[in-house]
């Protein structure tokens, strides 16, 4: 495994490597890696015969009151389970590499951005896909794996690299979670003993979802109610949103048609952020 740090050298590897006719499979990442982030390094290696992570934590996605200076860091810790998950090569560039004296342009999301997260944190996508835009060119990728943990995000990648014409394909693999239900995040390590507890509402309320669709519940403002009830009901949770809405844009809806919806859930446990979702109504 090779550790790259400059974007030149990295987009000369990636152009060599195409050049051999190698498939490159390309994982963005903020580090602090899990089995979420591994799953998706994973899902590369079995689609491409050469694996490229990048690990940075994107300063212009965060606003001046999140928590960018704070983001959990271990590098040797990620750099060691990357190669143990077979990665070719971590690009690990820093600030003036990515943004140097300069840089003033930037990628712009439409609609599919402006709702949910984008409510809640304005600028974050345009960072992501300011970034992710970037990277893409730097590393070349034939295919780049997200998470649906991140559904908006995925979204807001797929719109880009459709507008924009890049030439790519975007692989969403599934949420992994811890054994009890808690969607994996590096944010997770922020909570305490008892936060931690409080936060499994969030995988609960997707059960309580899923339990009303099985039973023929169909109206998405229902559900919504209902999960608002039940998320109140923990003190320590504070939400910001419960929305069930249409999986291939975002728009709301009022009922939930096969294959279609996605519920999407944002709240604060103390000063921790979650986000979860689920997908609604899927053939049984
Ligand atoms: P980060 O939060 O580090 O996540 C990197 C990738 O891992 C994203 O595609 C995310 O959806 C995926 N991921 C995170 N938790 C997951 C889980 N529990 N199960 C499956 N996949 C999971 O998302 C970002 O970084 C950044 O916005 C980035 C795209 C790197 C741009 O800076």
């Amino acid at each position: 495994m090779q550790l790259i740090e400059k974007a030149g050298e990295m987009q000369k590897i990636s152009e060599e490597l195409r050049t051999a006719g190698k498939t490159i499979g390309f994982v963005p990442t903020m580090g602090f890696l899990h089995s979420g982030h591994l799953s998706l390094v994973d899902a590369a290696r079995e689609r491409c015969n050469t694996v490229i992570v990048s690990i940075y934590v994107n300063p212009t996605q965060f606003s001046p009151s999140e928590d960018f200076k704070q983001y959990p860091k271990d590098m040797e810790r990620d750099l060691k389970l990357c190669k143990g998950h077979g990665t070719d090569f971590v690009f690990v560039p820093d600030d003036m590499e990515m943004y140097p004296n300069g840089f003033e342009t930037e990628v712009k999301p439409g609609n599919i951005a402006a709702d949910l997260e984008g409510r809640f944190r304005p600028t974050h996508f345009q960072g992501v896909a300011t970034i992710v835009a970037k990277l893409f060119n730097i590393v070349k990728p034939h295919i780049a794996f997200f998470g649906q943990k991140d559904f908006q995000q995925s979204l807001v990648v797929k719109r880009m690299a459709q507008d924009l014409n890049f030439d790519l394909e975007i692989e969403v693999c599934p949420i992994v979670r811890e054994p009890d239900g808690l969607a994996m995040s590096s944010r997770n390590t922020y909570l305490s003993a008892e936060e931690r507890k409080a936060a499994l509402v969030l995988y609960k309320a997707i059960q309580l979802a899923k339990e009303m669709v099985a039973k023929d519940e169909r109206n998405a403002a229902a559900i919504e109610e209902k999960l608002h009830n039940f998320i109140s009901a923990e003190k320590r949770a504070k939400i910001d949103y419960i929305a069930v809405r249409d999986c291939n844009n975002l728009k709301r809806i009022e009922k939930i048609e096969e294959g279609k919806a996605v519920l999407l859930l944002a709240v604060r446990i103390g000063k921790t952020r979650l986000i979860d979702n689920e997908l609604l109504g899927e053939e049984k």
